[in-house]
């Protein structure tokens, strides 16, 4: 059976050579200058390595064997989810053009992006699949389509001096704007924000850090990544999942 995986990974690594739209099984899906495809398979997703390295590894909920027949080739758009698939945990289905966005590592694997209070201007947190937020990027705004109506907009607090090392983040009707409206950004399927004034040592670096009532605060990460961790908080980096619920 491995020998198989490996021949059908091949295969789907020489069809999407060609197709540029879908990894391959077991393929890079993204990380720091990677340009090639940043979709997994159906059934598949986009597994954070390292800051340089994503990998398209089987998906928790089913596994479909739609890529070994190629099923990536020609298509240029994302791949559609196959319907009849996995029982969802996620109480709503992604909408087209959005993503849900998520954690794959320990303490926060997959724990989804949303508002602590849910589809209303309040904190980002990350939290339970059930009630995952569905996020686009425009004009390097973080956009919430929080109740299909009014979006909200993710606002990073500014910097009040060079000791503070972590930014909050929280959800408004009104787009960030001024000095302190950065710029957010895929890598692959990684989020990352930027802004002039703050030169950072990795843009996808995001720490969680639960606050008294064990909601898990979002920030961005103005240090390092893993490294001179404020206490409280895990370093995470946080990932776009297309899947069609969101998964636990
Ligand atoms: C959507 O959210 C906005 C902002 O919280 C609120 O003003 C609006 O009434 C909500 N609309 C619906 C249909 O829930
Ligand atoms: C920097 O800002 C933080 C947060 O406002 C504050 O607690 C701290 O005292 C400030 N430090 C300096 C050196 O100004």
């Amino acid at each position: 059976m491995k020998s198989l995986t490996l021949l059908a990974s091949l295969f789907a690594l020489a069809s999407s050579a060609l197709a540029q739209s879908t990894a391959p099984q077991y393929g890079q899906c993204g990380g720091q200058s990677w340009t090639g495809a940043t979709i997994c398979p159906s059934g598949w997703s986009c597994t954070y390595s390292n800051p340089y390295y994503s990998q398209c590894l089987p998906g928790a909920a089913t596994t479909t064997v739609s890529s070994i027949t190629g099923g990536g080739g020609g298509s240029s758009s994302s791949p559609t989810s196959t319907s009849t698939s996995s029982a969802a945990s996620g109480t709503t289905t992604l909408q087209a053009g959005y993503s849900f966005i998520r954690a794959v590592e320990d303490p926060n694997f997959h724990k989804y992006l949303q508002s602590e209070t849910l589809n209303t201007p309040s904190t980002a947190v990350l939290g339970s699949p059930s009630t995952a937020g569905q996020f686009e990027i425009t004009n390097g705004q973080l956009i919430y389509n929080a109740n299909g109506t009014t979006p909200l907009y993710a606002v990073v607090e500014g910097r009040a001096n060079s000791t503070v090392m972590k930014l909050g983040m929280s959800w408004s009707t009104t787009p960030a704007s001024g000095a302190n409206a950065g710029t957010f950004m895929w890598s692959g399927d990684t989020l990352e924000w930027s802004i002039p004034t703050i030169t950072r040592p990795a843009l996808n670096a995001w720490l969680v850090c639960p606050d008294a009532a064990d909601n898990l605060l979002l920030y961005i990460n103005l240090g390092p990544y893993d490294y001179q961790t404020p206490t409280g908080c895990a370093d995470e980096t946080i990932h776009a999942y297309t899947g069609a619920t969101a998964t636990p």
